[in-house]
């Protein structure tokens, strides 16, 4: 079975470019699927910008850095992903959409023992696996935001998952990316968003009831228990749109009020206040 090598990323926003970037910096080969030119574009945008900060820093040679963007490939076409051993899908937290993809990658990826993994935040990895014919070679991989920079993923296997699978997820995820591995149920939020998703919800609750400003929270929690950024300022790096979607799907899950998105994060979505992706969310990022 060997070594993974070949690797396919569908989706290059926050994450799916994070997840390529890791890997083509890893030696790895990637092919990245996006679902149109202009974020293709943007993808590979945020990639040589994360990279050019690696140089800066002294973290990552010049040729490194060329030789990392050598082995990307952007394209629209998810038939590039043919030959990929591992595919990693990151697009939205949107489970109609993932259930689409998860059904073109079944019919894509020749390998018979190809791994397609989601980085979804919450949805569960049971129903991802049943929209192909091969659940058994399905498994959750939850990298953290920034992924060059947290040193965490969640290995989520299903019901279905095969043994050596997520034996070889894991050893992708700790041996070749150098993350350390947890393993995670396969019930929504996993168990790293099981706890911080009510907690962001709880900030943007006292927010909504004017119980304290945003700058006073985020201050509070980073000053007061040494977190390296607020409640507010994490949901607006993670995104608003992620945010609420993820709490739905726990919502939906657990019926517990402590998961249900706040109105005020709901009316903040509908407004397109994304965070600093869209440049605006708790705070003004233009
Ligand atoms: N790519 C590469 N490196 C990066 C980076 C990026 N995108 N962003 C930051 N870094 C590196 C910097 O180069 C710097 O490295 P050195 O210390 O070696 O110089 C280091 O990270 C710190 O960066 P900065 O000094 O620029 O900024 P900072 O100290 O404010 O840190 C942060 C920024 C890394 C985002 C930090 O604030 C942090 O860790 N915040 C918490 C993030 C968090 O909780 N993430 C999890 C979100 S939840 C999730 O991901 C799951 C989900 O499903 C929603
Ligand atoms: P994002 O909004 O930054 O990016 C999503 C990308 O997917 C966009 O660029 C979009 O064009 C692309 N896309 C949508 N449909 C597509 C398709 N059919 N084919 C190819 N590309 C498509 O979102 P993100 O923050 O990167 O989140 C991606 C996934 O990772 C979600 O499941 C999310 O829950 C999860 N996640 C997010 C974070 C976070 O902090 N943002 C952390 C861990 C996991």
């Amino acid at each position: 079975m060997g070594d993974i090598t070949r690797i396919g990323v569908i989706g290059a926003g926050l994450m799916g470019s994070g997840i390529a970037e890791v890997a083509a910096r890893a030696g790895r080969d990637v092919v990245v699927v996006e679902a149109n030119a202009a974020a293709a574009d943007a993808g590979r945008e945020r990639i040589e910008k994360s990279l050019a900060r690696g140089v800066e820093k002294g973290k990552l040679s010049a040729e490194d850095r060329d030789a990392a963007l050598g082995r990307l490939t952007f394209t629209t076409d998810m038939e590039a992903c043919s030959d990929r051993e591992l595919v990693v899908e990151a697009i939205a937290e949107n489970e109609a959409l993932k259930l689409e993809v998860f059904g073109k990658l079944d019919r894509i990826v020749q390998s018979k023992d190809a791994i397609l993994a989601s980085n979804t935040s919450s949805l569960p990895i049971m129903r991802l696996a049943m929209a192909t014919q091969r659940p058994e070679y399905v498994v959750g991989l939850h990298f953290f935001n920034p992924v060059p920079v947290q040193k965490l993923v969640e290995l989520i296997p299903s019901l279905l998952t095969g043994e050596e699978t997520a034996k070889r997820a894991e050893a992708f995820a700790s041996e070749v990316l150098g993350k350390t591995v947890i393993k995670a149920p396969d019930r929504a939020g996993f168990v790293v968003n099981a706890l911080l998703v009510p907690y962001l919800l709880s900030a943007i609750r006292m927010v909504e009831a004017g119980h304290a400003t945003p700058e006073d929270i985020d201050n509070g929690m980073v000053l007061g228990c040494a977190h390296p950024m607020g409640p507010l300022r994490l949901t607006d790096l993670v995104g608003l749109d992620t945010t609420m979607a993820v709490a739905e799907s726990m919502y939906a899950e657990y019926k517990e009020p402590l998961y249900a998105p706040p109105p005020l994060l709901r009316r903040m979505v509908e407004a397109g206040l994304y965070g600093k992706k869209s440049g605006r969310g708790f705070y003004d990022y233009t």
